[in-house]
């Protein structure tokens, strides 16, 4: 089994860097508080799959959003993080090999992927390292 040391010192708020996980992308995100806001301004239960951010993050380190690059409709990968500047509707991640809008914990908004963006294990060892896997 493999894990991956992200160092995230250097990802500004507001910026998704791309790593790579067991050879499939991963999204390191640190939200700004707008984009946390936006978060949780969402009713859970309206979702297509009910998460709040509170569940897909590490408490104490609410603002870091891991996930899987993997779009959870055919497996493309979204743009949003690194060089993809597009974030969709709803300020996350946009697919675009068949329009599914990812939105600030992302989460499905809209589009034809079932599931939100996957959240891999992982854990904070240190206040600037990232363990996933
Ligand atoms: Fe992402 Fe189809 S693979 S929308």
């Amino acid at each position: 089994e493999s894990t991956t040391e992200v160092d995230v010192s250097a990802i500004e708020p507001g910026q998704a860097i791309k790593a790579v996980f067991r050879k499939q992308p991963v999204f390191v995100r640190n939200l700004t508080p707008a984009e946390i806001e936006a978060a949780n301004a969402v009713p859970t239960g309206s979702l297509r799959d009910p998460q709040s951010l509170a569940e897909r993050t590490k408490e104490g380190y609410e603002n870091w959003l891991i996930t899987m690059g993997v779009c959870t409709h055919l497996g493309c990968v979204p743009l949003g993080a690194g060089e993809g500047e597009n974030k969709g509707e709803f300020g996350g991640y946009f697919c675009p090999c068949h329009g599914s809008h990812y939105d600030t914990a992302a989460r499905i908004r809209k589009g034809p992927a079932p599931l939100n963006l996957e959240v891999p294990e992982y854990e904070f060892t240190s206040d600037t390292t990232v363990q996933i896997g």
